[in-house]
């Protein structure tokens, strides 16, 4: 499906890319095999975006709680962010500003340093924010925040939604204007609580891996059709 010419487009999305798991079991193969196919649907959508050109997308690739899963699983997760990061970005991804938010340090120090050099090495470009979530978590980031704002002094009585907002890992992001979620589950997960409070959301029965550009389409064609309204009338 083509999209319209002029349909309103989210400034900010999130994806949860959630089922690469069920996408393996039902083809008899091993979890991982999902997640090399999801890193795949990733750099598809990621295309996609740029090709519509969204100012920013957030990708949840890996939760504080994911750390709860066997240590299999999780290396083999880790060995993906890093084939992923040593083969850099493509043609296409050129001007693509990367960041890496969430709680870096229980990363490897050489795989920390890989992600914080592709996003100091793409920091001037002009293109699609492309954020990928990594163990990330809604509530360590606004701990984080805490901390943070505590730590420069901050004083009570003049303390603002927009300080936290910019003591986050998504500092001078737009808020998130449309989250999807797919693989049928319909809960948050601990993904951008904060940045999703006013958030439209769109949950989708496809698994991540087969997520295509026409399911993104969908969301956006759904998302253009909400009254979005703020409290307001
Ligand atoms: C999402 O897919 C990837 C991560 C959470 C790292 P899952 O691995 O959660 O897939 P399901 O939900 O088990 O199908
Ligand atoms: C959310 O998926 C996290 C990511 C997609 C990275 P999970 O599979 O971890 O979420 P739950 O456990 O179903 O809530
Ligand atoms: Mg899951």
């Amino acid at each position: 499906m083509a999209l319209p010419e002029n349909i309103v487009l989210p400034r900010h999305i999130g994806i949860i890319m959630d089922g690469n798991g069920r996408w393996a079991k039902k083809r008899l193969l091993p979890r991982t095999a999902g997640h090399v196919q999801g890193a795949k649907a990733f750099r598809k959508c990621l295309r996609h975006c740029i090709d519509l050109g969204i100012e920013c997308v957030t990708f949840f690739a890996f939760s504080t709680e994911n750390f709860k899963r066997p240590p299999e699983e999780v290396n083999a997760i880790m060995k993906l962010f890093s084939d992923y990061l040593d083969e850099g970005l493509d043609m296409s991804e050129d001007d693509v500003v990367m960041r890496f938010v969430g709680d870096l340090s229980r990363f490897s120090g050489e795989l920390r340093e890989k992600m914080l050099r592709m996003q100091s090495e793409t920091a001037g470009n002009h293109g699609t924010v492309c954020c990928l979530a990594v163990n990330y978590g809604g509530r360590d980031d606004i701990l984080h925040a805490a901390k943070q704002l505590i730590s420069e002094g901050a004083d009570p009585d003049t303390l603002t939604e927009d300080d936290i907002s910019e003591h986050l890992y998504t500092a001078g992001l737009p808020d998130v204007d449309l989250v999807i979620r797919p693989s049928g589950e319909q809960r948050i997960s601990n993904f951008l609580i904060w940045q999703s409070a006013y958030a439209e959301y769109v949950f989708m029965d496809v698994l991540w891996p087969d997520f295509s550009e026409n399911d993104l389409d969908l969301a956006l064609t759904e998302y253009a059709k909400r009254n979005r309204r703020f409290g307001g009338l």
